[in-house]
């Protein structure tokens, strides 16, 4: 299976958006890198808008795992928040290679959200493998991610 990968970042997250995607080159993924293309400060969460509606208009939530995307701030975690909020959207903030996959088998998320000021970037690179290589092992998992969508508004 051919996957794309979609990138996106702020300022705070281009140095390691960049080193992410020259890594993933390499390998037989499709690339599409989202921006920005230079580090002038922005706003993350224009972004992580950017790539969910793309995410999301390739057809998919994710369910299949061929286009799932990377989002990198300072933290991970303005990102994440900012792209949870599109309903289909399951973006996890991972810190190691045990939380990337879980993030894929049991919350089969869609989104890895990473922080350029707290991972190194062998780290990151090494948490981003883990998630695009763990699968999603459905079964009961399945049953609680549909949950998120029963949701109502107060
Ligand atoms: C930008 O300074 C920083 O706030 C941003 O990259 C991110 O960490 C927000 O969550």
């Amino acid at each position: 299976m051919t996957r794309t990968i979609l990138l996106a970042s702020d300022h705070g997250g281009f140095a390691l958006k960049s080193a992410l995607i020259q890594a993933l080159r390499k390998t037989d993924c499709v690339v599409e890198d989202l921006g920005p293309d230079c580090t002038n400060s922005c706003d993350y969460p224009a972004y992580a808008d950017k790539l969910a509606l793309r995410l999301l208009a390739a057809g998919e939530d994710g369910q299949s795992g061929k286009v799932l995307g990377i989002l990198v701030c300072g933290t991970g975690l303005g990102m994440s928040m900012a792209a949870n909020r599109h309903v289909g959207v399951r973006a996890a903030v991972c810190a190691n290679e045990f939380m990337a996959r879980m993030a894929r088998a049991h919350n089969n998320a869609n989104v890895l959200c990473l922080g350029e000021r707290v991972l190194g970037q062998g780290l990151a690179q090494e948490v981003m493998r883990a998630f695009l290589s763990a699968p999603f092992e459905g079964g009961r998992h399945q049953r609680r991610i549909e949950q998120f969508e029963t949701y109502t508004q107060p």
